[in-house]
């Protein structure tokens, strides 16, 4: 089986570690590195909650956690969002602690040499700011040519934003760093709120797969049972969801390894980066003859109950 070579970039909140969780049981994917980034929480943390999520999981081989980004690329850093994944980012859930540290090489760098040695195998999966990404292209714009697709969790094109009435949080935490990707020529999948609100975990489904979860994996099902006690509060109190909650990151990953998954229009866009009322949004060109920005993939639909069966599959 040819697997596909992942690198993930994190800023590892509740649904960052159900995709890390993911990505390391997924047997089509061979997972190269998680690189990690402020936005949910600090940087260090989410460092911190990587190393201690594979400490968990235990996978085969040793993965490496890159060091990434601090802050924007310009502007001030936003508050972590506490509220949504909790004081250390996945639902102050305490891991164990691990020998494993992060690697020397920061996450440009790593970005830079991995995809100079595999030239177009690599397949990167943000599922927070795009700062991490937008420093790897400033350090090598040609970068573009040598990864294959960057597959990015963020934005919302005809749905309403989560941040603010436009912007998603990822897009709206570095407006500037997702512009110079959408717009660097980088092959870009965008999997937003468009399509992640639709692909929802329900408290039942997550009963059922404590019942049938492999025993290797028992722990790694009690962590997301305790985890997302956090994440349908929030959900409950913000979208009226009901014991259910949506797949943010796990979707961006599966889109990458399983594309039938959605369905795609090629837009072209920008991202607002001067307005304060409508800074992160997605200004997509739909007109007729569309002429500004650069073309990107949108996902607009999704195979919710499918993809909701995939994710819960690898762990069974
Ligand atoms: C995105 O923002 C973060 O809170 C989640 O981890 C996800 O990446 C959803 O808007
Ligand atoms: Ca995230």
């Amino acid at each position: 089986m040819i697997k596909k070579r992942i690198i993930l970039d994190a800023d590892t909140g509740i649904d960052d570690a159900l995709a890390i969780l993911y990505a390391i049981y997924c047997p089509i994917i061979q997972l190269e590195g998680i690189m990690v980034g402020f936005g949910n929480t600090s940087m260090e943390q989410a460092a911190d909650n990587t190393l201690r999520l594979l400490a968990l999981a235990k996978p085969k081989q040793e993965i490496p956690v890159i060091l990434g980004a601090t802050k924007p690329l310009v502007r001030p850093r936003g508050e972590y969002t506490v509220h949504v994944h909790g004081e250390n980012g996945i639902g102050n859930i305490e891991l164990p602690t691990t020998s494993q540290q992060p690697t020397t090489e920061a996450a440009a760098e790593f970005i830079v040499r991995m995809a100079n040695e595999n030239p177009g195998e690599l397949t990167v999966v943000t599922m927070g700011r795009l700062t991490n990404m937008a420093h790897a292209l400033e350090l090598d714009p040609n970068l573009t040519t040598k990864l294959k697709r960057v597959v990015v969790m963020g934005g919302a094109v005809h749905v309403p934003g989560n941040v603010t009435p436009v912007a998603e949080a990822n897009l709206w935490g570095d407006p500037e760093a997702a512009d110079l990707v959408f717009t660097s020529g980088v092959p870009v999948t965008l999997v937003g709120l468009d399509v992640t609100l639709k692909t929802r975990i329900t408290q039942q489904q997550l009963d059922i797969l404590t019942r049938v979860v492999r025993p290797e994996h028992k722990q790694v099902a009690e962590f997301m049972q305790s985890a997302m006690r956090h994440y349908f509060n929030f959900y409950r109190q913000t979208n009226y969801f009901l014991d259910a909650a949506p797949l943010h990151d796990p979707l961006a990953l599966m889109v990458a390894v399983h594309p039938e998954l959605v369905t795609y229009q090629k837009m072209k866009v920008r991202v607002e980066c001067e307005s304060s009322l409508c800074a992160g949004m997605v200004v997509a060109d739909l007109r007729p003859i569309p002429k500004v920005g650069s073309e990107i993939e949108v996902c607009i639909d999704v195979h919710a109950e499918h993809a909701v069966g995939q994710f819960l599959s690898v762990f069974e």
